[in-house]
């Protein structure tokens, strides 16, 4: 049975991939609209779930509560890359360099959760809940 770290890292290495796909497309191709969708998808689904299943849980003890609002604050400036990337034309050549900046914020973002969060919530959280919360997080993630 997965625990959670594995559950959110598997979900992670996905938007690894969608986003190096994303930064090699050209202009106003096909491929940019549908991976770019499929990303955003990806992103918002997960930072949702993410908030529910996990971080509610971390907010609940003190060595994890700081890191929690960090992250949870990281996931509100993501959002708001997304949303000027979704205003923008995308085959202005502008577009790509913002989406270059995306990436690196939400690839910064992964790496601190992996390396910090999941080192302290390994900490807080039992054994049992490690596993509970996989099952509620993959649970959410099939619905949405
Ligand atoms: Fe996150
Ligand atoms: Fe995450």
């Amino acid at each position: 049975m997965m625990n959670i770290f594995e559950s959110l890292r598997e979900d992670h290495d996905r938007q690894r991939q969608l986003m190096e796909q994303l930064v090699a497309t050209e202009g106003a191709s096909e491929d940019r609209g549908t991976l770019f969708s499929n990303l955003t998808q990806a992103l918002a689904d997960h930072a949702a779930a993410e908030e529910k299943h996990f971080y509610s849980k971390l907010m609940q003890h003190d060595i994890t509560l700081e890191m929690a609002r960090h992250s949870v604050a990281e996931h509100k400036e993501l959002d708001d890359r997304v949303e000027e990337l979704e205003a923008m034309d995308h085959s202005n050549p502008q577009w790509l360099i913002r989406c270059k900046e995306l990436r690196d914020r939400v690839l910064h973002h992964l790496e601190e959760e992996e390396r910090e969060v999941f080192q302290l919530a390994g900490k807080a959280l039992s054994e049992n809940q490690k596993s509970q919360l996989a099952s509620s997080y993959r649970a959410e993630m099939a619905q949405s």
